[in-house]
Order: structure tokens, then sequence, then C-alpha cells
């Protein structure tokens, strides 16, 4: 939700920018734009659209080079987005370049008080405010960061802010609150972004700034002071990936060697975690055996795919552990009244660590007294910080917008940590602990044979490109497979589409099925669920009756649903707590196809971003 990057040093700070903007575009693409300080002047290029409308801006239009410059991408909240409320954000004068992410939620008051003094805003934006109050402020000081500290104090809401001024040619200035900045430490350079990819190929060395905190940049120094001005306490740590990651080595889109990339990341993200004796070695977890014993209940709250992640270790604390589970959309959560104490574990699930309304879910449980686990992607990131304890995934970056390998990550995160509680309860025999182990260690190679269905499910995704509407039921883990598989198709194909658990669908969805309709059924498995087996027969019969077209996903060897199904997508067999990991697959494949077929930005659907840091 916006991308800010800026940079000072020795180098043509443009390209540095824009480069950084090109590897932060997942975070918003309504508009770009570029500030640069040379000569002792501000020029600004910005462009509504795509960061290539700005580049072709830049071919047509260059602007002089320069050692300091900034960056933004932009996904709109006030102001649509044309090219006058792209940033970076400029006050009268045109000496002040303001670059934000958030909202500032009083702006409409710091603008009328603006306008009265005779100030002239020329965009709808609320981040406008800040370069005029910084252009007021300045004078009283003759120091850029002094002007942001007192700007910062004015202000309310979430605001990264990220400023240079043609009076400090040389300095770079950010504020943190609440949406993520990081610092690049370089030699003779320095970097700020909203996330290290903007500056991995030059350095790996970062600093994570916290809440309420300035940043003053050089080429050679780097201070950081909380809003208030007292010295600040930050991070500074290694990144441990390199560029190549966060490129598409050879894929045509990042979607799909996201995609491929599943069984790695799996099998990454269980590195290390179980031991030769096949008991679950957490010794990253920073929550005791003695306040895991206590705990009496464990609600997941989380947004989007991560939600569906959340369902899914419902069903497997409840399977393991025996206590009662929740899993929760993280913004209805955060304004009801859950019934939490000290012995509930809340555990957040957000890929990026910054998702607004997951941090103020946290926030909410942290009130009643609950115990926060945090299971990110993201090191450093505002959830990781806040939490009481985090369980790392382990995808390595993720940059196409809809979420896959992070999800299949979240998944076998959920699932040890419902058998970690189970284990140190002594709730489950160590040997049915055991046993799911072997299985989850298996499930990477499952994966694998999963993705070599990918030319059956697309061509069976190109049959459907004409679909009004697709349905997707499955039970039990199946159900929330059901919903991501209706998330992604909608996320990516714009089509509509619903998930449901597939016995309510006699209750009302039903009357959606006409003649040709597709539904797309997950099927349980046969071996080791053979009841659930039974009911989803009989709701594909159901749908078959009036008229729908059925595409199954069932495991390998299980003939019945060949009788009944148009088509069947196979998937090895694992055990029903696991099948999401396996059956989530081909439904990733279906909708970036049918996206692909529609001729849509598979990276960067439309209206979305993969980092939503407003609530
Ligand atoms: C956005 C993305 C979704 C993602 C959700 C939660 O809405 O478009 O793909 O699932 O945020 O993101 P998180 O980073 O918290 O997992």
């Amino acid at each position: 939700m916006c991308g800010i990057v800026g940079y000072v040093g020795s180098k043509q700070a443009l390209s540095v920018v824009v480069d950084g903007l090109r590897r932060l575009e997942y975070r918003g693409y309504d508009s770009a734009g570029v500030a640069v300080v040379s000569e002792n002047k501000l020029k600004v290029r910005k462009k509504a659209g795509k960061l290539t409308k700005l580049e072709s801006l830049l071919g047509d239009d260059p602007l002089p080079s320069s050692t300091c410059a900034i960056g933004h991408t932009r996904w709109a909240t006030h102001g649509i987005p044309n090219d006058i409320n792209a940033h970076p954000h400029l006050d009268q004068d045109q000496k002040f370049a303001v670059i934000h992410n958030g909202i500032i939620e009083n702006f409409a008051q710091l603008r009328a008080e603006l306008e009265a003094t005779g100030t002239n805003l020329a965009s709808d934006t609320d981040t406008e405010v800040v370069a005029h109050l910084l252009a007021s402020e300045y004078p009283k000081t003759k120091s850029l960061t002094k002007a942001m500290q007192q700007v910062v104090s004015r202000l309310r809401g979430a605001f990264t802010l990220v400023a240079i001024s043609s009076e400090e040619p040389d300095l770079l200035v950010g504020a943190r609150r609440n949406s993520p900045l990081v610092v690049g430490r370089g030699i003779g350079e320095n970097f700020l972004a909203s996330d290290v990819s903007a500056f991995i190929s030059h350095t790996k060395s970062a600093i994570e700034l916290g809440q309420d905190q300035i940043v003053e940049l050089t080429s050679e120094s780097i201070k950081i002071i909380n809003f208030d001005g007292s010295d600040a306490l930050f991070k500074e740590y290694e990144i441990d990936w390199d560029i190549s990651a966060a490129e598409k080595g050879g894929y045509e889109l990042f979607m799909l060697k996201e995609i491929a990339e599943q069984p790695q990341a799996v099998r990454d993200t269980l590195a290390g975690r179980i031991n030769e004796k096949g008991i679950l070695n957490f010794s990253d977890f920073q929550i005791s055996d003695e306040t895991i014993k206590e705990i009496k209940k464990v609600v997941f709250i989380a947004c989007g795919t991560a939600f569906h992640a959340g369902l899914i270790g419902k069903y497997a604390v409840e399977r393991w552990t025996r206590l009662p589970s929740e899993a929760e959309i993280a913004s209805e959560f955060r304004y009801r009244d859950p019934i939490l104490d000290k012995e509930s574990l809340v555990v957040a699930i957000s890929q990026s660590g910054e998702t607004m309304d997951t941090l103020m879910a946290v926030k909410h449980a942290k009130e009643q007294g609950a115990k926060v686990l945090a299971i990110t992607n993201t090191q450093g990131s505002t959830l990781g910080r806040e939490a009481d304890a985090v369980l790392y995934t382990r995808a390595g970056p993720e940059v196409a917008v809809a979420s896959t390998k992070a999800f299949l990550t979240q998944v076998v995160a959920v699932e040890l940590l419902a058998l970690y509680l189970a284990q140190v309860k002594a709730v489950t025999q160590t040997s049915e602990i055991k046993k799911v182990l072997e299985d989850i260690l298996d499930m990477s190679h499952a994966i694998d044979v999963v993705l070599d269905t990918m030319p059956q499910v697309k061509e069976i995704a190109e049959k459907y490109k004409s679909a009004k509407s697709i349905l997707f039921i499955g039970r039990q883990a199946g159900y929330p497979v059901a919903l991501e598989g209706a998330l992604k198709l909608k996320e990516l194909a714009y089509m509509h589409a619903e998930g449901f658990a597939a016995g309510e669908l006699k209750h009302g969805p039903i009357a959606l099925i006409e003649a040709g309709s597709p539904v797309i059924v997950i099927v349980p498995s046969l071996e080791h669920d053979p009841i659930l087996h039974e009911k989803i027969i009989s709701n594909i019969q159901e749908v078959k009756a009036r008229g729908a077209s059925v595409v199954a996903l069932a495991e390998a060897g299980d003939e019945v649903v060949s009788l009944y199904a148009d088509q069947v997508i196979r998937l090895p067999k694992v055990p029903s707590l696991l099948q999401p990991l396996v059956a989530t697959v081909p439904l990733q494949v279906f909708a970036a196809q049918l996206a692909k077929v529609k001729g849509h930005d598979v990276d960067q659907p439309r209206n979305l971003a993969k980092s939503v840091t407003v609530e």
C-alpha cells in the first residue's frame, strides 16, 4: 500500500530510486513519481498509471543528474489516481518534496488551516499538507529534521513520510508511524524504503525503524531519533536473501515462479523444526512451556488469504490439542468484544506483517491480556515486533500480489503450531504427532507431484473463460481451500466466484446453479475420510442434477468420483488436514491461467495492493 524509496549517495540517485520503485510496485500501482535535488533545485516527474508510464515520461522529459532522490508508487486513498494526486507533493515555493504511505486522519483540519492563511493546495491528497507544513516550520530552525519533528507532532493517523529539500540538498529525512520504513546502510550511500527489496541489490545491511522515529540520512551518516527528539532504540540486521529471490528468474510471471517455488518454501519452513527423533524442535519459539500449558483457547486472526490459513489452523488446533479454537477476520475481530484473557493465545497470520487490520486486531487482543503469536514471512515487520513471539514462515520474497507460496507456508506453520501445542501439553500421543510430522515432511514432494498437473489445469481453465460465475465447494479442510480458490479467481480473473461449505449449498447457494454452471469440488480423501467423501459425492450429484459442470480435485485412486464429475484433477493421497497443501495449488494455476487468457495483469491485479497498510 504505497511504496516509498529514498537514496542519498554517489550513484545516479534517480536510477537507484526508479529501480527500487520497480521492486516496490506490488505495494500499489495507481501512479508513480520521483523528485531529485539538483543544483539546489527540486525537480519532480509524476504520472498516473503504472511505473512504465513514469519511465516513458522520464525518457521524454529527463531529470538532471543528482545524488539525492525520492520515489513513490501509489495505492490511492485520498484523491483519484491522476497526475496531480501522484506523489511527491511540493510546497508552494517548491523547496520541499514529500512522499507518504498511510492516511493522515486530521488532514481536512490542517488543510483548512493552511487555506485560511492563503496557501493554495494543488491536489486532493492528505499528503500535500505535510509539504506546506514543512515549508512553514523550516524557517524557524533551518533544519529539515527539526521541521519534520514539528510537523509529525501535528499529524494524526498513519504516516510514514520521506522528505527532501532544496535547502539541504544532501539530506533525506524519514518519519515512521505505523507503516513500515527500513534504512539500508551502504558505504558512501544510504537508503530508505518501505521494504528491503528496494535496496537489496546495493546493500544487505538494514535498520528497522521503530514506531514514532525520525531518521536523518546523508551519504555518510545515519541519525535516528524519536519524535520527541530523544535518542532512539532501533534494530540493525543482515538481510538473509539476495536479489535473485526477488527476480523472475526466467519465468514469465512472478506468480508462476512463486507457485513453482512452493515445494522449496515448504521445505524451508520445516527446516530445523523437526528433529531426528520426530519431535518438534522450536528453538526460535519465545513462549515458555509453562505459558503454553496454561493456554485454554487459540484464536487465529488474519485477512485475505492468510485468514484461510487461519481457518485451517483452527481445525488443526481442535484436532490435535482439543482446545477451543476460532478463526476470525481481523477487521471484524478488532471492533468486536472478543472473550479473551491471559490464558488465550491469539495467532496473527500475515505474509507482510504490515496489514493494518491485523495489527489493530493484535492491539485489541493485547489490551484484553491475551498472548500474541505472529506467523509472518517478513523479518523486521511491525507484526513481529508487536507480538510476544514470532514463528517465521520462510517463503522468501513474494512479489505477485496474489499470495501463493506464502499461503502454503502459513498452512505448514499453523499445523506445526497445533502439533507443538499438543506436544507440550501432552494431549496427543507422541506416536501420532510423529506420524503427522512424517507426513508433513513428505508434503514438499506431494506438491511437486501436483505441479505436474499444471498443463491439464490450464486446459480446464480455458474452457471456463466465458463463465459468468464459478462456485467452489469443500468440506472441513477443503472448505478454506474452496474459499481460497474463489478468492484467487476474483483477485486475478475478475470473475464472480464464491466458496461454500459443501453442506451449506442446499441452504441457498444451490439456487445459483443452472445449465453449465461450473462447480469446482475439493473432494475429501476416500481413504482417510470415507464419510465426508460420501457426503461430497451426494453434493456433486445435487449440482449435477441441476445441470452443473463439475471439476473435482480428488486423490489418486478415487474412482468413485470419476463416475460423477465431468473432469478430475488428481491429487496425491495425503491426510485430510494436509490436503490444503496440495489442493490449493491447481486452484492457483486455474486462476492465473484464466487471468492470462482474459489479458489481465496477473502479478498486479487491478485495485489491489499486496500489503494493505490502511484500515
Ligand atoms: C491484501 C492482499 C491479499 C493478502 C492480504 C493479507 O489484501 O491483496 O493477497 O492475502 O492483503 O496480507 P498479509 O500480508 O497480511 O498476509
